[in-house]
């Protein structure tokens, strides 16, 4: 699918994600002339809202989440936004948004509502014409709660779009550093050879949060750690560093490579599983709650997962993936380590030797790092003193000129031009969720339960003890 859309049928348009992501992304893309003048896009929610009010709720978003200076004519954009109420559940209304949307061709449809809504969201959508070849459907996670629910749900997409019309978010491959990561591995001889069981001792993957429950406390129970962030963002990051090198930067090619390594994912065991809750404690200076005192009552829910995967192919044989991710943890940061073995035999018996290392920073800071031995100047005596210093690959100065940019810009433009890389795959949503559902009987056979850790720490010690237990240390 290449044609643009010129159309974006936007679901859920009063909801948060909206608020937050994406109307400041599409007028972003607005102010910067990435999107053609004629896209045209119409919201759609239950409320009762005139165009006008809904203009002006978009404006109060983008004073809220976006910086002036990306605001471009605000004016303009809000000129191409337009509102249908409509109840997805009842049939009714989706002739009427039909008609505001105009004719089915080059439709980009987003949905951002519970995925409950998904299957009568679909059959009204398709009733009303608007699944026909031009049109191309986007949806939000949660895509299911396990295998079989999300089966269920890409099974009734699949009644109205087949998959090259389907377009799976996980915002993280809209993240800059995320794409980079391709860029790094793919567009540079030197760490090709190196990137193998041989070379690399471990990989560790951290996403750590500050926040807590924020608003969404029945999700995230129902949720926890492991499937709010595990199951989505953290194996996407896993397999685009696992992958091997696909021949085209094209959809399939680029997802035929990542569903392999997710289909290798060994299934875990108990020894390598640590969950976690936190309790009070202090978060970014503040005194905050624990999560059962913000919750009302007691949970056995995991706001912090530690895992030790194993990617079983020749590649990766051996090599340990850590990965944890939590909430009210010690700082907000995402990044992946890959940590390199020893050189097989130092030549400088003075030095403490230390292995190379790189960090992918991926959020706050964008940056790549790797740390080489160098000699530290001077006139040794007692023999040559060498240091680990970190070696900026790609410094943010680099690039001063670039704003940073919010994922879904990336993602929704790809939507509207119809380019499917950055999404995922049918099979890749349900190779990693067959991985999830294993992990989590793993730990419901064992009767693993969350260890309580303090808020503004870095999880539970047996997270520590994981990680040790191998000689190794989370980069911190
Ligand atoms: C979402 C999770 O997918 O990602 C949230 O549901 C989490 O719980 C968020 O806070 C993190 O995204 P980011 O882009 O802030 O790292």
């Amino acid at each position: 699918m290449t044609s643009k859309a010129h159309t974006l049928l936007l679901f859920g348009a009063t909801g948060d994600l909206s608020r937050r992501m994406l109307l400041p992304s599409l007028c972003a893309l607005h102010a910067e002339h990435l999107v053609s003048e004629n896209l045209r896009i119409v919201g759609t929610a239950r409320s009762e809202l005139t165009d006008l009010e809904f203009r002006n709720f978009a404006r109060e978003a983008l004073e809220k989440f976006l910086p002036a200076e990306r605001r471009g004519s605000m004016a303009e954009f809000l000129n191409r936004l337009h509102y249908q109420q409509l109840d997805v559940t009842t049939p009714e209304g989706y002739m009427e948004l039909a008609e505001k949307a105009g004719p089915g061709e080059d439709l980009a449809i987003f949905l951002s509502t519970a995925p409950s809504l998904f299957k009568p969201t679909i059959e009204g959508l398709a009733g009303a014409g608007l699944a026909g070849e031009g049109a191309r459907i986007s949806l939000e996670k949660p895509l299911g709660t396990d295998l079989a629910s999300s089966c269920e749900i890409n099974d009734a997409v699949a009644t109205a779009f087949p998959e090259e019309r389907i377009f799976r978010i996980d915002h993280y491959l809209g993240k800059e550093t995320v794409q980079n990561l391709l860029a790094l591995r793919f567009a540079n001889l030197m760490f090709e050879p190196l990137w193998r069981s041989q070379y690399i001792d471990h990989v560790q993957i951290t996403v750590a949060e500050t926040v807590g429950l924020e608003s969404r406390v029945d999700f995230y129970d129902d949720a926890g750690a492991l499937r709010d962030m595990v199951q989505n963002h953290m194996l996407q990051l896993l397999a685009l560093v696992a992958m091997e090198p696909p021949t085209s930067f094209t959809a399939n090619a680029v997802r035929d490579e990542k569903v392999k390594v997710l289909r290798a994912l060994r299934p875990v065991e108990a020894s390598e599983v640590v969950t976690g809750q936190y309790r009070g404690g202090a978060s970014n200076g503040k005194i905050v709650p624990g999560y059962d005192e913000e919750l009302g009552r007691d949970s056995d829910t995991e706001t912090f997962v530690a895992l030790k995967a194993h990617v079983d192919n020749w590649r990766w044989r051996g090599v340990p993936f850590y990965l944890r991710t939590g909430k009210r943890l010690h700082e907000r940061v995402t990044e992946i380590i890959v940590q390199f073995k020893c050189v097989p035999h130092s030549i400088f018996p003075s030095a403490r030797m230390k292995p190379n290392k790189l960090v992918i920073g991926i959020q706050p800071q964008e940056n790549i790092q790797l740390n080489m031995m160098t000699k530290v100047p001077g006139i040794d005596q007692e023999g040559m003193v060498l240091r680990s210093v970190p070696l900026d690959i790609a410094m943010p100065d680099a690039f001063s000129d670039k704003h940073k940019r919010i994922a879904y810009e990336r993602l929704l433009l790809d939507l509207i031009e119809g380019d499917q890389t950055l999404f995922v795959r049918r099979d890749e949503v349900e190779a990693q969720w067959n991985w999830i559902d294993s992990v989590r009987a793993t730990w419901l056979a064992e009767g693993i339960t969350p260890k309580t850790y303090s808020a503004g720490s870095w999880g539970p010690s047996a997270a520590i003890a994981l990680a040790e237990r191998d000689g190794v240390s989370w980069h911190e």
